[in-house]
């Protein structure tokens, strides 16, 4: 008989050329944790279904309409859920095992599967995968930046170009409560013509109205109060902070006044990662925010704590191939370390150092041996640049040449990992 098998709607088979991909993505997520001091940690596939309930929200789409119950034998068919996201969980896990005791905050990462019983369609599939990072217990705004320029790095370094990160605070108990009743007070003359779907978000959980995609809607949103208007304060100070930190570490924002995303535990940072110009729910290449009130739902002391979860199938599908196989090949070096000075091979070493200590591939060219032939052994490595120390260090200054360009310009040594990192990274997106 035929074999009429197959994989259940809205899950695929990862066959090898995609487990390529995903090993990739996965191991980078690894090396970048690794670097930014993230743990790993892994909770159950299925929890109590209470665990997401209470940490996502009963009112939301994701409990409401697309937790895939779990019955176990002889047992309550709504006791268990296999996990929609692992933030709920990996709440729950911090409170269970005590981790307030340890220094704060707790950095933790997660790379697996979650499950939606969501309508399929492209990029939306009932069984996906997520690389989740969360910090918990620091209130901010530096970590928020921490966080979200990693964030940021994982989806520019799978080669995906003309990244966007669009960014909201969406307050907290102070400013919020107000913001909502303005708002429901707003569509109250419309509610009555609006489809069934939206009047009930505006009864059940008025934030997600922002998210409609009803014309009507959208219309209306236009010159509907915006959060931004109502921030107390503190978290206007918050929102700031976070700008300025972002700035710090080159993290382009576009502002996104209408994003309050799908979860109820946020408060205040709130941000999405997108494509530009694809726009649209299952166009998110990952979203995240600060939680601040999460950790006490699981019965332990208010705890700040921020994180995201990135979508590994969809960043997976825009990677290019010339990034993941990078990633998985050989040990080139970024970066030789060369110079003018034949002997000056400590400062050579030391700069190398320096660089592989800010999780740069580097290496130093430690013969005694002319600039030219030192360059000439560089690009037999196959090494993408070239620092050229030479007397412009005393003042705090190498040449970065591109080996492969041909291009050659002054850089500071305290930009040189970075901008080592930027380079080699965008580089991989051609
Ligand atoms: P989320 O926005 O629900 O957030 O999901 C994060 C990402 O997972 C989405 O942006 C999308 O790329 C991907 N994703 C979600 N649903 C699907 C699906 N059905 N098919 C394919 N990909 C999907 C969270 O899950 C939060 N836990 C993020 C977070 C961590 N916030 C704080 N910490």
């Amino acid at each position: 008989m035929a074999n009429k098998f197959q994989a259940p709607r809205g899950t695929r088979d990862l066959l090898p050329a995609d487990m390529a991909t995903f090993r990739a993505l996965e191991e980078n997520g690894r090396r970048l944790t690794a670097l930014y001091g993230y743990a790993p940690i892994e909770t159950p596939i299925f929890e109590d279904s209470g665990v997401f309930e209470r940490g996502v929200g009963e009112v939301t789409d994701i409990v409401e309409k697309e937790l895939f119950r779990v019955r176990s034998p002889g047992g309550d068919a709504d006791r268990w859920a296999l996990r929609p996201e692992p933030t709920a969980g990996i709440a729950r896990a911090y409170v269970e095992h005590g981790m307030q005791t340890l220094p704060q905050p707790v950095k933790l990462t997660m790379f697996g599967p979650m499950f939606r019983y969501d309508r399929p369609q492209a990029g939306r599939y009932r069984q996906f995968w997520q690389f989740d990072v969360e910090a918990i217990g620091d209130p901010g705004p530096a970590i928020d930046a921490e966080i979200i320029e990693l964030a940021w790095r994982f989806i520019s370094e799978a080669g995906v170009d003309n990244l966007e990160l669009h960014l909201n605070s969406i307050g907290d108990a102070q400013c919020r409560p107000a913001y909502i009743t303005d708002l429901v007070e707003f569509f109250g003359p419309y509610v009555a013509n609006l489809p069934p779907v939206d009047r009930n978000r505006i009864e059940k959980n008025p934030l997600r109205v922002l998210d409609s995609k009803s014309p009507g809607i959208v219309a209306l949103l236009k010159s509907a109060p915006q959060i931004g208007e109502y921030l107390c304060t503190a978290c206007r100070a918050h929102f700031d902070g976070l700008v300025q930190h972002l700035d710090a570490v080159g993290v382009p924002v576009t502002p996104a006044p209408l994003l309050v995303r799908g979860i109820d535990y946020y408060t205040r940072t709130a941000f999405e990662f997108y494509q530009r110009g694809a726009q649209g729910q299952q166009s998110a290449l990952g979203g995240g925010g600060r939680y601040d009130g999460l950790i006490e739902l699981f019965g332990a002391k208010p705890t700040p704590g921020i994180g995201f979860g990135l979508g590994v199938d969809r960043i997976a599908t825009l990677a290019t191939k010339a990034a993941t196989a990078k990633e998985t090949a050989s040990a080139h070096p970024v970066a030789i370390v060369v110079g003018a000075d034949p002997g000056a091979t400590a400062a050579r070493l030391k700069l190398a150092t320096e660089l592989r200590a800010a999780g740069v591939a580097a290496s130093a060219d430690l013969a005694p041996r002319t600039l030219s032939r030192q360059l000439e052994r560089a690009a037999r490595e196959g090494a993408h640049f070239a620092v050229v120390v030479g007397d412009e260090l005393d003042q705090g200054e190498v040449q970065l040449r591109d080996l492969e360009a041909g291009t050659q310009h002054p850089t500071k040594v305290t930009d040189l990992a970075r901008e080592l990192q930027r380079a080699h990274g965008s580089h991989r997106h051609g």
